[in-house]
């Protein structure tokens, strides 16, 4: 595809022979107004070794390049110089490259040979799968497929918490309070309330945090009874867990959690040992992270039980070994901000510079709950499951009752709630904390991904409205760039190519930037172009050639339209 800013960039390297090419790149400007031009070139830097104001040299500018193909117009206005694109030939490429392209417009080799490890979800076994677990799960499985479609390697991992103290108070109070049956019926939701009833009770009795550490210590020194308690609430937990992955379509390669790690610590702790780099403090070992003003990081406690930092010391070199990543992406709240810091800190002092390079910490903001912070220990939480089924259950409703003789209204409520409540994770900036509100959620207007899930459908209603041989037509003349443009000249068309031209490069911005809103934010500006388009416009007219083109840029929409929302994870349905 022709790109429009490197080809500016050549020309005006031509006149300003001082500057290199790729400052000149990076000089150039898009307008946030449109009237100002689609590229803008200001003057002000050029003043000085130019010797002239700068709205001279912008008009000396403008006369010079004004005669090349690429622009339809050129102006100079003040310091600027203002160019207007030809309509024709970015509306000829871009349709060319998209419907030539159709899923893989947008996808590139940027990333090859080169191995990139998201690690996401990550829920804790035996807790529920809340919807605080929902971010990480939905932006790593985002980033998963972003970076995926610029060409990288790819391995996701749920690193679960599997392994930990947490696990001897579970076992305790199974021990005490629990009953075989209830687990079975109800694994995390029983679970979580012997947790739950653990907590209350050691506030009355602080003997009982004695005995779970002791049970835990059991655990990992592998004592047959607690290993087998271990092992069932990790089985129950997963099958729950997947469920809800089934649900959200999320898959993993690995599931190598916190207790894959318990046989590769011993290792890792004699480095820091010879390396002088852990000391003895009360009978615990830690490594002094003053210096770096992070503060003392556990590695050890004084029972000789292992700590969560030290499974992840010994996670991120395993991966390094195994994989040889070029990344290792963290995608974990970011109340874990310092304990990133503290590990990858580590890992530098260890010796382990390349690994520690290629780590990255991509932290999201809390979710709360309209009555507060969400908290496991307290019982208030929102699971995740009931979330999806309730955005499910409304989205039939509101189906039913704008279209009664739907078909497929199952399969389409599903693909429409689970997108709404995914869009809508993936809307919001990532590190902003925000309240989960039910209303927000479910809302099918404004600009959710029911919005743009239904300009998906529209594009694809058009489409056979136009019948076969139209489309067909309007491909292959699409494809090689022969439709008359003449008829998609108009400002909501042009608008519209341009954004459906400039998707690719936000795909390497949020990658760049770890940030699938980025690519949310796009499609809704496209669905709200497109619509535009729509309202303006006579789509399905008399004259034939008219018909052909607008259809191709239907066309060239639907497939940007499918193509971001599949990078979200949400379905793109042909019907709504
Ligand atoms: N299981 C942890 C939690 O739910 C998240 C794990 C984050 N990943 C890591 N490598 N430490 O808080």
């Amino acid at each position: 595809m022709l790109d429009f800013k490197k080809e500016i960039a050549e020309l005006l390297s031509k006149e300003l022979p001082d500057l290199y090419l790729e400052e000149i790149k990076e000089m150039i400007e898009v307008p946030q107004d449109s009237k100002m031009g689609d590229y803008a070139f200001p003057c002000f830097k050029l003043a000085k070794t130019l010797r002239k104001a700068p709205p001279i040299i912008a008009g000396e500018i403008a006369e010079k390049i004004k005669g090349s193909d690429l622009f339809e117009k050129v102006e100079q206005v003040n310091a600027y110089v203002n160019m207007f694109v030809s309509k024709e030939k970015l509306g000829k490429d871009t349709l060319s490259a998209i419907i030539e392209g159709g899923e893989k417009y947008g996808t590139s080799e940027l990333g090859k040979d080169r191995t990139v490890i998201v690690e996401y979800s990550s829920p804790n076994i035996a807790k529920p799968f809340h919807i605080g677990h929902i971010r990480s799960t939905v932006i790593g499985n985002s980033l998963y497929k972003i970076y995926q479609a610029l060409g990288f390697d790819m391995v996701r991992i749920n690193h679960l918490g599997d392994y930990g103290t947490q696990f001897g108070k579970m076992i305790c109070a199974y021990r005490r309070w629990g009953n075989k049956e209830d687990v079975e019926k109800e694994p995390i939701k029983t679970l979580l309330d012997y947790y739950t009833k653990f907590h209350v009770e050691a506030e009355k009795d602080p003997t009982l945090e004695d005995e779970a550490r002791e049970i835990f210590a059991k655990l990992e020194r592998g004592e047959p009874e607690e290993v087998e308690l271990w092992q069932w609430f990790r089985d129950e937990s997963l099958k729950e867990f997947s469920k809800v992955y089934d649900m959200l379509g999320i898959e993993f390669d690995s599931y190598a959690g916190e207790s894959f790690y318990s046989d590769k610590m011993p290792r890792h702790e004699k480095e820091l040992e010879d390396s002088g780099l852990m000391q003895e403090s009360q009978g615990a070992k830690i490594v002094d992270l003053e210096e770096e003003g992070l503060g003392v990081a556990l590695i050890k406690k004084s029972d000789g039980s292992s700590i969560y930092i030290t499974r992840d010391i010994a996670a991120a070199i395993y991966r390094k070994e195994t994989y040889d990543f070029y990344k290792n992406i963290y995608v974990v709240a970011s109340q874990q901000s310092l304990h990133f810091q503290q590990l990858f800190t580590i890992l530098r002092k260890m010796g382990y510079e390349e690994c520690a390079d290629g780590c990255v910490h991509v932290p999201f903001g809390l979710v709360r709950l309209e009555e507060g912070t969400m908290s496991t220990r307290h019982g208030r939480v929102v699971f995740l499951e009931d979330v999806l089924n309730k955005a499910v259950e409304k989205t039939r409703e509101i189906i039913a009752e704008k279209n009664p003789g739907a078909e497929n209204i199952d399969e389409i409520a599903a693909q429409v709630g689970i997108g709404a409540v995914v869009f809508n994770e993936l809307s919001n900036n990532r590190i902003k904390d925000y309240t989960f509100k039910w209303d927000t959620v479910l809302n099918f207007d404004g600009e959710t991904g029911p919005y743009v899930q239904y300009t998906h459908a529209r594009c694809c209603s058009l489409l056979k409205r136009a019948g076969e041989d139209v489309s067909s037509k309007a491909e292959a003349l699409g494809k090689s760039g022969d439709v008359d443009f003449n008829y998609l000249s108009g400002d909501a068309a042009h608008e519209l190519i341009k954004l459906l031209y400039t998707y690719p490069d936000v795909i390497v911005q949020a990658a760049e930037r770890y940030e699938p809103s980025l690519i949310t934010r796009h499609i809704i500006d496209i669905a709200q172009e497109f619509n535009r388009f729509y309202h303006d416009e006579h789509i399905i007219t008399e004259n034939e050639d008219e018909k052909t083109a607008k259809i191709a840029l239907v066309l060239a929409t639907r497939n940007v339209l499918r193509n971001g929302l599949a990078l979200l994870g949400v379905a793109s349905p042909e019907r709504m």
